[in-house]
C-alpha cells in the first residue's frame, strides 16, 4: 500500500494552511474524504437529484438504484444480507434505533460497560430512568481491558441485551467480541455491537462473529457525514417495533380501521426522504476503502501504532490513558502532560497545524473512572496518515512537555 499515492486522494491534504500542510490526527472524530467519495455526491446534486422508492421518473430510478446499491455496498462489505441493513444518520441514531424499538418488558435488564462512548450509554440511562429497563454495568480495568468472567457473573435470567462498545474511542483497546457473544448467546442474550471505531479499520464479518446488532457510521469511514447504518439479523429486525414512522415505512393506510400495513425490513425503519447523497457517498466510501482492502487498512495502522506508542512513550511527562503496548490498541493514543489542561496542549498543536482533540471524547464515566476529570487529548490516525507525521508531531509535543508541562 502506497500511502502518498493514497494521500492525493484527499484534496484536504494538498492544501497548505498558514504555508504548511495539515496534520490530521482527529480520525476518531470524522475522517477526511477522498474525492471518489466527493465527486458521487456532487454528481447526485448536480446531475440527477431525486427521490428514492417514490417517483418512477428516470432521476428518481437512478437514485433508487444507486440508493438500493448503497446498500447491496455496505452489506457486502460486513459480510450481511442487504435486507439487514438499515440507514441512520449515524452511530448515535443506530443505536438509539434498537434502545426505542426493543420490545423489553417490565424488569428486563441491559448489561453494558463503563468504557461506553455517550451514544452507547446515555440511551440506557434513559431508560432506565424511565423505568422501562434495568440497568446494570460490567466495568474494566484502568487500562481498559474487560474480564470476560466479569459479564458471566453479571448476566442473570432478566438480562435480554449487552450493548458494548466494540472498539473504545479513548483507550484504543477492542474487546473480545466473538467470546462475550458466545456468551451471551449461552445464556439467550441479544448483542449489540458498537462499531463506530472497528468497522473502519479491520475487516468485520457479522456472520462469523454472529453479532445481532451492528452500528457504525460513514463520516468515520472516509464516507460523508450524516449517514450510517443498524446491522441487525433479519429475524431480530422483524421483531423491533420501529420508532419513527411516516412515508415509506408502510405499505397501505385503513382509516376505518384506525390502522396500516406495515412495510418489509429494513423499509420499514427508514421513514420520510432519506440521505441519498449521503447513502450514495457512504457506497463509493466503501467502494474506496474495498480498492485498498481492510487487511492492508489495518496493516498501516498496526505499524502507525506501534510509531505513535514508542513515541509518547519517550515523553517523561506524559500520561497515558489505555495500555502501554501498542499490540493491545489501534493507532489511537489519549493523554495528558502532567502541570497542563488537555485544551491548551491542543491548542498549542493546532499553532503547529496538527488537529487532536481534547477533552472527554463523550466518554466521561471512563475519564472519571481513572481520574482525568478534565479529559485527555486524542491523537487518532488513520491508513493515510504517515509515520513522518507522527514523527513531527512526537517532536511538537515533546517541545510543548518540555517547555510547559511539569
Ligand atoms: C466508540 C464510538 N461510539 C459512537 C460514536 C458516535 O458516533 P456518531 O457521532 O457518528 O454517531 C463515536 C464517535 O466518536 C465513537 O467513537
Amino acid at each position: 500500500m502506497n500511502v502518498n499515492e493514497i494521500r492525493k486522494d484527499f484534496p484536504l491534504f494538498q492544501k497548505m494552511i498558514n504555508g504548511k500542510s495539515i496534520i490530521y490526527f482527529d480520525n476518531a472524530c470524522t475522517t477526511q474524504k477522498p474525492k471518489q467519495v466527493i465527486d458521487v455526491i456532487m454528481e447526485y446534486y448536480s446531475e440527477y437529484t431525486g427521490c428514492a422508492g417514490r417517483s418512477i421518473h428516470k432521476l428518481a430510478t437512478k437514485t433508487t438504484e444507486k440508493f438500493e446499491k448503497a446498500r447491496e455496498k455496505v452489506a457486502k462489505f460486513i459480510k450481511a444480507k442487504p435486507e439487514e441493513i438499515i440507514w441512520t444518520r449515524n452511530t448515535t441514531e443506530a443505536i438509539n434505533l434498537i434502545s426505542r424499538s426493543f420490545k423489553f418488558e417490565k424488569g428486563d435488564k441491559v448489561l453494558t460497560t463503563n468504557l461506553e462512548h455517550s451514544s452507547g450509554i446515555i440511551p440506557w440511562l434513559h431508560l432506565s430512568k424511565k423505568g422501562v429497563i434495568d440497568l446494570d454495568f460490567v466495568f474494566c480495568n484502568e487500562e481498559g481491558i474487560f474480564d470476560i468472567e466479569d459479564f458471566k457473573e453479571k448476566i442473570d435470567k432478566k438480562t435480554k441485551l449487552i450493548s458494548i462498545v466494540f472498539g473504545s474511542n479513548v483507550t484504543g483497546t477492542k474487546v473480545d467480541l466473538k467470546e462475550i457473544i458466545k456468551i451471551a448467546h449461552d445464556n439467550d442474550v441479544l448483542v449489540l455491537a458498537d462499531g463506530a471505531q472497528t468497522v473502519p479499520r479491520i475487516p468485520i464479518d457479522v456472520k462469523k462473529l454472529d453479532v445481532d446488532f451492528l452500528a457504525f457510521s460513514a463520516h468515520k469511514m472516509c464516507g460523508p457525514t450524516g449517514i450510517g447504518c443498524l446491522y441487525g439479523k433479519l429475524e431480530l429486525l422483524k421483531e423491533l417495533s420501529p420508532f419513527i414512522l411516516g412515508g415509506e415505512t408502510i405499505k397501505d393506510t385503513f382509516l376505518d380501521k384506525k390502522s396500516f400495513e406495515i412495510e418489509d425490513v429494513p423499509h420499514r425503519f427508514e421513514a420520510g426522504i432519506q440521505n441519498y447523497a449521503g447513502v450514495i457517498g457512504f457506497g463509493a466510501a466503501i467502494d474506496y476503502l474495498s480498492s485498498i482492502g481492510m487487511k492492508n487498512i489495518e496493516k498501516q495502522e498496526r505499524e502507525l501504532a506501534k510509531v505513535l506508542m514508542e513515541g509518547l512513550l519517550e515523553i517523561h511527562n506524559l500520561e497515558l490513558v489505555g495500555p502501554k503496548d501498542w499490540e493491545n490498541r489501534n493507532a489511537l493514543a489519549a493523554f495528558n502532560i502532567r502541570g497542563m489542561q488537555p485544551h491548551e496542549i491542543a491548542i498549542f498543536l493546532d499553532e503547529k497545524n496538527i488537529c487532536v482533540r481534547s477533552g472527554m471524547h463523550c466518554t466521561h464515566a471512563f475519564h472519571k473512572y481513572i481520574g482525568f476529570d478534565k479529559g485527555s487529548v486524542r491523537a487518532s490516525l488513520y491508513f493515510y496518515n504517515t509515520e513522518e507525521e507522527v514523527k513531527i508531531f512526537i517532536e511538537e509535543l515533546n517541545n510543548i512537555a518540555k517547555t510547559l508541562g511539569k
